[in-house]
């Protein structure tokens, strides 16, 4: 392990993702690390960056797609264990990147803070949540935030203010490869107040998203005024399955995984039903899924 000389403690080689993703697939990386500490993450970003070396970068997996095979670079995990930190200071919260997002929206919630409520039933990491302005319906992370505080892929820590961010559609213009951590700025209300709407974002998701089963949340973003999940289920593709992946039964954008499922199968039923979509509507399906390759 050349390459991490002296950082073996917090870098495993070869190391399955199916372990560290929501669908529960993916082959191994060819390392795998849990920086402690910024300059440990630093001292892997420069290796990197020094050996030509791809770097991906991993919060709880529950948004992307790892290929039966692998990937040969280097995998990053914003841990929670070492980068999990969130702490309130009257309207102010500070999150690390690793910090579950339902730890966020319960901890400001439990403060009496208003803002994230819309976030309730979103799995995955405070950094992730940023890096694609995370939301649904009523509201998304970006609306929230103050700045953000990221590393780019030479090491080189800098920190980025709400209004040199644009916050699109389950996307910023955040470049740099890590999100280090996020400074929000939240709204005194009243906790029952924030309870309500909390209770009433997650029925709505509980009825109409699949809760337990191993899945990624949506597969594709929404065409412009439209929506995929109800174009898909209009062709008629609800159950449809390739191998052991199936579009769910609850919810038409969601793919959802059997034990004998593969990253294949999963990929080639993507393909089925963006086919599908553009022979009946003419719509491109663009991808919210992250697929690493
Ligand atoms: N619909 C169908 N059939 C289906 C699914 C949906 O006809 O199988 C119809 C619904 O009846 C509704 C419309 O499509 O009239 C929209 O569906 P829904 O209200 O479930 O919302 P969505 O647009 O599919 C979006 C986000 C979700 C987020 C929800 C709630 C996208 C791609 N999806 O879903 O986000 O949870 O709103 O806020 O923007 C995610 O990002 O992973 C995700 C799940």
């Amino acid at each position: 392990m050349n390459l991490f000389a002296g950082l073996e403690e917090i870098v495993r080689e070869n190391e399955p993702m199916a372990k560290h993703t929501w669908f529960r697939l993916g082959g191994p990386a060819r390392y795998f690390a849990r920086p402690r500490t910024e300059e440990e993450l630093r001292q892997i970003a420069r290796r990197c960056h020094e050996n030509s070396v791809r770097m991906y970068v991993l919060g709880r997996g529950s948004n992307i797609l790892v290929p039966d095979a692998g990937v040969s670079g280097v995998v990053v995990q914003m841990y929670y264990k070492h980068f999990g930190n969130v702490s309130i200071a009257g309207e102010t919260v500070r999150a690390q990147a690793g910090a579950s997002l339902s730890q966020l929206v319960r901890r400001t919630a439990q403060a009496g803070l208003s803002g994230m409520e819309c976030l309730v039933g979103i799995p995955g990491t405070a950094g992730g949540a940023v890096k694609i302005n995370a939301g649904g319906r009523f509201g998304d992370i970006g609306s929230v935030i103050r700045s953000v505080r990221v590393m780019d892929s030479s090491g080189y820590e800098f920190e980025r203010q709400r209004d040199d961010i644009y916050f699109g559609y389950r996307m910023t213009n955040i470049i740099a490869k890590f999100i280090l951590g996020a400074e929000f700025t939240l709204v005194p209300d009243d906790p029952e107040r924030i309870g309500r709407m909390i209770r009433e974002v997650w029925v709505l998701k509980k009825n109409s998203q699949p809760m337990n089963s191993r899945n990624a949340g949506c597969v594709f973003k929404n065409p412009r005024a439209l929506s995929a999940g109800a174009l898909i289920d209009k062709v008629g593709l609800k159950g449809h399955h390739i191998g052991g992946a199936f579009v769910s039964e609850k919810h038409a954008n969601f793919i959802e995984a059997r034990d004998d499922a593969t990253s294949k199968d999963v990929l080639q039923l993507v393909e089925y039903v963006r086919q599908r979509v553009r022979d009946r509507f003419d719509v491109d399906l663009e991808m919210e899924l992250d697929i690493w390759q």
